[in-house]
């Protein structure tokens, strides 16, 4: 290791920041990775001689092995641990050095950090990094915001590594998203998209599995079908595949081993806890959320399960059909998941002065990231044509739906009368039936506020607010 002789550094070797470490050292940079953990120094050392790529648990080597101004990805957990390595580091730091936080930090927080660096005339920004470990070693999508001079500075590096579309030589799956926290608020709603989506899946798979008794494999044909049509989706591809596996062990499917309990780490209640303030709407997130906490309630679901009666959970009808219908109302309500989504990116770049390119967020979720999937092309062209789109209904997107909605009433009607939770279907439809309405019966609600605390409502016909004796007849 030589003086200042490396590009850009890395704290925090786990799988992450390893596998990113080894994709920018296949792309021709200089690389040093830091870690306190020997055995995760020794794990870098060991995967690759080839590339220039090196590691140590010696902060003050890391530091001194970096060109000036420094460039560091931040790969530790999200939370207490960034802070530490910030306190750590920041003494020996130089003006114009550029630290970039590649956990799944909160919003917030980046701009708390940011404002902190820049005070000691350093450089801070939050990148989203989406693709697991997979994406971040073959090239995942890239959600950087913060500082565009600092951003410009490593802008190649990140192109390099990022992923590609079409492969491999396209569009890489990066981008400026905007000032302060704009790139760690788009992974948030990445994430919020994410619990959708899965958790509709889930549903699909409920209703296949419990509804109809088919097995693991031919769910998992089913799915593997979607994914090679218009469904075309990186979580049904791996759903597909998850159904296949069997367990070494006992040879049977693994899937039927895994315990029915989902836990999650924070960026889906973020995003709904965010929508709330914002007043943005996100019910199929909240679904997912919701649903992720239930399970958790496995014993009481257990007792509950001998207590609580319901319809027997079997669905008839004939099969072929019934699979047509979920397949499109699994389409329909995974846009309009998107749409929710895209909706309070919509409004939060307003409000927190992102000024975010919506066309762009689209462009950078079609590769590396964990909902690439073939509709984003059809957002993508929505917001060509309209940057200020409020709302993807109201784009192609919304013809979509429209034109499949009459199959996700019909899944959700057959779901319901088998006794079958689908609270992510429901919700996206009653997103969908809430949105298109042009009258909601928020008028009783407005006037019981007014009626039991003087809240006053507005009239249809005459400006201004009024409050009426509504109980004297
Ligand atoms: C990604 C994922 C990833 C996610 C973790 C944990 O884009 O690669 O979104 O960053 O945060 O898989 O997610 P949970 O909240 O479900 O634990």
């Amino acid at each position: 290791m030589s003086n200042q002789d490396y590009d850009i550094g890395i704290i925090g070797l786990g799988a992450m920041g390893r596998n990113l470490l080894l994709n920018i050292g296949d792309h021709g940079y200089r690389v040093i990775g830091l870690d306190k953990d020997k055995s995760k120094v020794l794990a870098v050392k060991n995967a690759q001689r080839a590339a220039d790529v090196e590691a140590t648990e010696d902060v003050r080597v890391f530091l001194s092995s970096l060109r000036l101004p420094r460039a560091i990805v931040l790969l530790v957990p999200a939370g207490s641990a960034v802070d530490a390595v910030l306190k750590e580091i920041t003494p020996s730091m130089e003006k114009g050095d550029l630290v970039i936080d590649a956990g799944n930090s909160h919003f917030k927080d980046t701009d708390i950090r940011e404002k902190a660096m820049a005070d000691k005339g350093l450089s801070f920004f939050g990148m989203g990094i989406s693709g697991g470990e997979a994406g971040a070693r073959n090239g995942p999508s890239l959600m950087p915001g913060g500082n565009k001079t600092a951003y410009e500075r490593v802008r190649p590096i990140l192109e390099a590594i990022a992923a590609k579309v079409p492969l491999p030589n396209g569009e890489p799956c990066v981008a400026y998203l905007g000032p302060g926290s704009a790139g760690h608020y788009v992974k948030m709603v990445h994430n919020g998209i994410e619990y959708g989506l899965m958790q509709l899946i889930a549903e699909t798979y409920h209703l296949m599995k419990i509804g109809l008794k088919m097995s693991d494999g031919e769910c998992s044909s089913v799915y593997n079908e979607w994914n090679h049509s218009e469904l075309n989706a990186f979580l049904l591809e791996i759903t597909a595949q998850i159904l296949l596996k069997k367990d070494e062990k006992s040879g049977q499917p693994l899937i039927e081993l895994v315990l029915d309990i989902a836990r999650e780490k924070g960026t889906g209640k973020w995003i709904c806890q965010d929508a709330m303030e914002l007043q943005v709407p996100v019910p199929t997130m909240e679904a997912a959320v919701g649903m992720r906490d239930i399970s958790l309630f496995q014993e009481e679901r257990k007792k509950a399960s001998h207590v609580l009666t319901g319809p027997e959970s079997h669905l008839w009808g004939e099969r072929d059909f019934f699979l047509k219908q979920l397949k499109s109302a699994y389409y329909a309500s995974s846009l309009i998941t998107f749409a929710q989504g895209f909706a309070l990116l919509h409004k939060a770049s307003s409000a927190y002065h992102y000024d975010l390119n919506l066309e762009s967020v689209a462009r950078i979720w079609r590769g590396g990231c964990i909902i690439r999937a073939a509709a984003l092309e059809s957002m993508i062209t929505a917001y060509h044509s309209s940057s200020k789109l409020q709302n993807l209904l109201l784009g192609s997107p919304g013809i979509e739906v429209t034109n499949r909605q009459a199959d996700l009433r019909a899944i959700i009607q057959i779901g319901m009368e088998g006794g079958i939770p689908l609270p992510g279907l429901m919700a996206s439809l009653s997103y969908y039936d809430a949105y298109r309405s042009g009258w909601l019966p928020a008028n009783l609600i407005q006037a019981q506020r007014d009626y039991f605390g003087a809240h006053t409502y507005e009239r249809t016909d005459e400006a201004g607010s009024f409050h009426s004796n509504w109980g004297a007849q």
